[in-house]
């Protein structure tokens, strides 16, 4: 009896956690991003410099770049595009000069490409680079964003808060957004200030884990720490695998690849563990004019694949050996993809098992190469000589991986 009671409370306890875990009102219930969104933004190449030509540009090279065909979807218009001040009714006034029909019409030339337009604003009086705010306007601002044909919001943290705590300013916009009659993926960027992996996943679609990335390995000591290199960011994802969900995701940053001071080796490691992470996916490089190697980063949908899976589990860091370490996640056909990181100097050789990363005991096991697109058998043992600041990154089957699809690949 005392045996079976306690199972019972065990059963109940389990069910009572997964419900925590797993009822859709844990994530925004809009129905939108149940993948990691995919896209570009213009602000780690542009900064200030949008204009309706750039967005529409970047649309057609989305186009034909082969990036839309590989499920990048949202063009995303970044900071700047606002007059400093609003209009007599006090709407947001987009800049003529860089915007000169308005800000419909792009969204209109986006959608006739097949693709969505996100747009800019902050939970704040000022964007950060001074422009309107949207704190007090919420409803005004979310009602113009659907008028114009807007489909995603980035919602940063600057200007003056007017007494408003995190939540309450994030969540007004949520609630703008919800009455605005159109679909809107909602995109919190406070930076991480307030952990918004504790808080977030009912108010946004997805939520900045950290300061602004640059691309770089890794962080500049001279510029104090912010912004922040890749490897910085990565370190403080490690804790944070258990708290996105479909609908509700993690974001360490927008893509630095094919930015900066990244090699290509380090541009492919960046998207890798992004992918592994379950990290939106947002491009932040000219796609009008990038190397082959980049496009091909950028495209890999063998990589891409694991991004846009959810095993019930964002990737997580199985093994921290300093220089070294692996990283797995579960894949929904039982697979688990795995990254072996290299971030020291000189090639090194990285191995694990698949044992360690968490798959089922079997003769043999089937490894593919998600950047050479080789498949081979493995005996339970994964290994590679890694070159300085890169991966190699696998997806491993027990068994043979025949008949176990990926759902929605
Ligand atoms: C903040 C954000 C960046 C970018 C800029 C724009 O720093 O974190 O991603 O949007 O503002 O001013």
């Amino acid at each position: 009896m005392m045996f079976a009671s306690r199972k019972i409370l065990v059963i109940a306890a389990a069910a009572m956690l997964s419900a925590l875990t797993f009822t859709p009102a844990y994530a925004l219930d809009n129905g939108l991003a149940r993948t990691p969104p995919m896209g570009w933004n213009s602000w780690n190449s542009f900064h200030c410099d949008v204009s309706a030509k750039l967005v529409e540009e970047t649309a057609d090279a989305m186009v034909t770049s082969g990036m839309k065909a590989a499920g990048y979807v949202y063009v995303n218009i970044d900071d700047c595009w606002l007059l400093k001040k609003r209009g007599r009714s006090g709407g947001l006034m987009p800049d003529p000069k860089k915007f000169p029909h308005g800000i419909a019409a792009v969204a209109a030339y986006v959608h006739r490409k097949g693709l969505k337009l996100g747009i800019y604003e902050s939970a704040g009086a000022t964007t950060c680079a001074g422009y309107p705010g949207s704190i007090g306007h919420e409803k005004q601002d979310a009602a113009q964003f659907a008028r114009w044909g807007v489909d995603y919001l980035k919602y940063d943290n600057c200007g003056d808060y007017r007494g408003e705590t995190y939540p309450q300013r994030y969540t007004a916009m949520r609630d703008a957004l919800a009455h605005s009659g159109r679909p809107i993926v909602y995109s919190l960027c406070e930076w991480g200030n307030e952990a918004p992996w504790s808080w977030a996943q009912p108010v946004g679609n997805l939520w900045r884990t950290t300061q602004d990335i640059t691309p770089r390995w890794e962080t500049d000591q001279a510029a104090n720490h912010y912004p922040q290199g890749i490897l910085d960011i990565l370190d403080q994802q490690a804790a944070l695998s258990a708290a996105s969900h479909p609908g509700a995701w993690n974001d360490p940053d927008m893509l630095e690849v094919g930015n900066g001071y990244l090699t290509d080796d380090e541009s492919r490691a960046h998207f890798s563990l992004w992918a592994l992470l379950n990290a939106p996916l947002i491009a932040g490089n000219d796609v009008r004019d990038m190397s082959q190697e980049v496009r091909d980063i950028l495209t890999n949908r063998d990589v891409i694949a694991v991004d846009q899976d959810w095993g019930g589990r964002q990737g997580y860091r199985v093994r921290d050996d300093g220089k070294t370490q692996v990283w797995a996640k579960p894949m929904s056909d039982q697979s688990v993809a795995v990254i072996l990181l290299n971030r020291g100097r000189g090639p090194v050789n990285i191995g694990t098992t698949a044992q360690a990363i968490g798959l089922r005991s079997a003769g043999s096991y089937t490894v593919r190469d998600l950047w050479k697109h080789a498949d081979s058998v493995s005996h339970g043992r994964m290994e590679a000589t890694v070159a300085t600041h890169a991966v190699a990154m696998f997806r491993v089957w027990a068994g043979s991986k025949g008949g176990q699809a990926t759902p929605g690949q």
